[in-house]
């Protein structure tokens, strides 16, 4: 009897770590690893369709999921942030950030005609050494787009074109959103399905060359993508982020 319970026992913690989990509701959350990845449908209500996220893996600091969203109307306006919330690369002063090494491999596996949606980072910086991204204890918003389709924007204005930094050429738009400032940095030559880089690069140029103080602290780094609309397949093949300080 006890053998064949501790079979089952073990077939069953099997069969949950194999089996791939999906959230589908406005703000559910998953742990994940080292991370924590959410839906953030937060607005949804612009439009009409639906969204699900899937968690494939993660090992260490990688993880590996997938989103499938079909929004339509509103064509201008943002319907989610489906992302990847790394749970302890923050609450660094950026000052004493050695190197942020990440990698990102990724691509649609379906997509419909015409689609606008961004493929991002979204890094949160503030005074305090923690804080949840998009809050009062925000400061900064920096966007890497790695891809922006259908002719969408950044929040505000393009302020510069053609910088080289981690051995790609972005265009720099800033603007504020409601009590901080978004800085992002949008790929000039198309979709960079496989991005290899230190976050430092950027950081150290928003110091230098931004005004950004370097007494800011890194208090989140998420990864995902914005659709707005149309219908795709997104897989994260491998995400990986870290801080050294
Ligand atoms: C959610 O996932 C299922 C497959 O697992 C899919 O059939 C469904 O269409 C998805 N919903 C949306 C809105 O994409
Ligand atoms: C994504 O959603 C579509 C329907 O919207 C469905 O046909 C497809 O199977 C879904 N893909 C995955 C991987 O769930
Ligand atoms: C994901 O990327 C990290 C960093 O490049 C690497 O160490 C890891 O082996 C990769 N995982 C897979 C499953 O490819």
């Amino acid at each position: 009897m006890l053998r064949f319970l501790l079979t089952f026992v073990f077939a069953s913690l099997a069969a949950n770590l194999c089996r791939a989990q999906t959230i589908e509701g406005q703000y559910d959350c998953l742990p994940a690893g080292s991370f924590t990845l959410c839906q953030n449908l937060w607005g949804e209500s612009a439009g009409v369709g639906g969204q699900n996220s899937t968690l494939i893996s993660t090992t260490g600091n990688s993880i590996s999921w997938a989103t499938n969203w079909t929004w339509a109307n509103a064509p201008n306006n943002v319907k989610s942030y489906a992302n990847v919330l790394h749970n302890t690369a923050k609450g660094v002063q950026l000052s004493a950030v050695k190197s942020a090494p990440t990698s990102w491999q990724w691509s649609y596996l379906t997509q419909s005609q015409g689609i606008r949606a961004d493929v991002s980072y979204d890094i949160w910086f503030g005074k305090a050494q923690s804080g949840s991204p998009a809050t009062s204890a925000s400061s900064y918003e920096i966007m890497i787009w790695l891809s922006g389709l259908g002719g969408i924007q950044p929040v505000g204005s393009q302020i510069l074109s053609g910088l080289n930094i981690a051995g790609h050429t972005w265009n720099l738009w800033k603007g504020p959103n409601a009590n901080w400032e978004v800085l992002s940095f949008v790929s000039a030559n198309g979709d960079i399905t496989d991005f290899d880089a230190d976050l430092n690069d950027f950081f150290t140029y928003l110091v230098q060359s931004q005004g950004v103080a370097s007494t800011q602290f890194v208090q989140a780094i998420q990864t995902g993508t914005e659709p707005f609309v149309g219908s795709a397949d997104l897989l994260i093949r491998n995400f990986s982020v870290s801080i050294s300080s």
